[in-house]
């Protein structure tokens, strides 16, 4: 499974990526706000640091100025994921885009409907919202489940990019569900490598080795 990152923070993809681990990175409005930078500058500035898809999203809302931002956001990079909302507008988007050979990223998807008609307007991936379900009492990775048995029932080469990850048991789950990407905030892919019983182990071999090293001399 693909890992990427769900933030627009440099410094964070800066200390992600020194792992090695970090296939991509997704941004959306309000990550990027957050930074308060100039877009362009910024999505630089993210393609020089991590070598994969980084998605960037459209504002606009009617399909014709959607295409002409992707057009755009597509120019500034060539591993620019374009991201167009799962609206009618953005499929409209999606297709024509993708009928340039531009990748399109289609976000906020919260149903397999949705899901199967962003795979036929060519999307290179779909991202279902898991946690967003979750907070509503719905069930994020059955959505995970449905839309893989569908792509795999007709083929459909758009990927499943987990979205909306708010701990590591999403990751797990992502991962047994056969998800080909799973996008999550910094701070839970700080959580995948820690467990506690690795610290107290790690502590005793060490102090088990300093004591040898002084019972040897
Ligand atoms: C995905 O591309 C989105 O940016 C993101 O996963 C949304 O997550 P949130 O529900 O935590 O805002």
């Amino acid at each position: 499974m693909k890992l990427y990152l769900d933030t627009g923070n440099v410094d964070e993809i800066r200390e992600a990526v020194s792992y090695g681990l970090v296939d991509g990175i997704t941004t959306n409005p309000s990550l990027v706000s957050k930074e308060g930078r100039d877009f362009k500058d910024l999505l630089l500035e993210i393609c020089s640091l991590v070598d994969g898809p980084i998605s960037a999203e459209v504002v606009s809302v009617e399909a014709e100025a959607m295409v002409q931002e992707g057009r755009e956001l597509a120019k500034i990079h060539q591993n620019i994921i374009v991201k167009c909302p799962l609206i009618p507008e953005g499929l409209k988007a999606t297709k024509q885009l993708a009928s340039e050979g531009i990748r399109v990223n289609v976000t906020l998807c919260f149903s397999p409907t949705q899901a199967l008609l962003a795979a036929k307007a060519g999307a290179w991936c779909v991202s279902p919202f898991i946690g967003r379900l979750d907070d509503v009492s719905s069930d994020g990775m059955e959505l995970i489940d449905q839309i893989l048995t569908i792509y795999e029932n007709y083929d459909y080469p758009t990927q499943v990019l987990v979205a909306s990850v708010r701990h590591p048991q999403h990751v797990v789950e992502a991962a047994l569900l056969g998800g080909h990407i799973c996008t999550m905030p910094y701070s839970v892919f700080q959580q995948l490598v820690k467990h506690p019983l690795t610290d107290i182990g790690l502590k005793k071999f060490l102090a088990d080795w300093e004591a040898r090293k002084s019972s040897t001399k």
